[in-house]
């Protein structure tokens, strides 16, 4: 993915944060949790970080309508209820300027807000078979650009790998 210049790229945490802030990139952030906040503030202290409900980037927060070139949303909008995901989808299209490009990652599974243990605690996700994903953003005013998929498995457990997707989209 290219990003131009130096204008605004948010995202919702470190390792890409910390790669596009040492490009020279504006980064700027929002999480919803406090802790995930303090990390990444000191794990980037060339960023900045907020932290905001990603349906609370309507009405200026963060900037204008277009004031965006780049968005990464890496595993966060899984964590939506589909009902949700569209609505958010549109919130980061309209913080896009034309043609601006969102980086967006889910995890390969046909579930609405499904209950999952999480490193010790119990999470509630939502996913999509790909053909579902893209018609999703497709209605959400993106184009697809590209499209990765990896098998991906922590090694602390047997459990069978899950399909991780990675769509490159740009905005219709
Ligand atoms: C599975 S983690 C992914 C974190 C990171 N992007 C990564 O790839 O490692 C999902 C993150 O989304 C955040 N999150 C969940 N719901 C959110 C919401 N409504 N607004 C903003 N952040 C949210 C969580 O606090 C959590 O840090």
């Amino acid at each position: 993915m290219t990003i131009e210049g130096e204008r605004s790229i948010p995202t919702t945490r470190c390792p890409t944060a910390r790669q596009l802030s040492a490009a020279g990139h504006r980064v700027v952030g929002i999480d919803l949790s406090p802790s995930m906040v303090t990390l990444a503030r000191e794990h980037v202290p060339g960023a900045e970080f907020h932290r905001l409900d990603i349906a609370d980037l309507r009405g200026g927060r963060l900037g204008g309508p277009g004031s965006f070139d780049g968005i990464v949303a890496y595993f966060s909008l899984l964590m939506l209820p589909r009902a949700e995901i569209p609505y958010a989808l549109g919130l980061l299209h309209d913080l896009l300027r034309p043609e601006g490009l969102l980086a967006l990652s889910m995890v390969e599974a046909d579930v609405d807000d499904f209950t999952i243990p999480f490193l010790g605690n119990s999470i509630r996700v939502s996913g999509y078979l790909r053909d579902d994903l893209r018609r999703v953003v497709h209605d959400a005013g993106f184009d697809v650009v590209g499209e990765d998929a990896y098998a991906y498995a922590p090694a602390s457990t047997d459990v069978p790998p899950e399909i991780q997707l990675f769509l490159h989209l740009r905005r219709a």
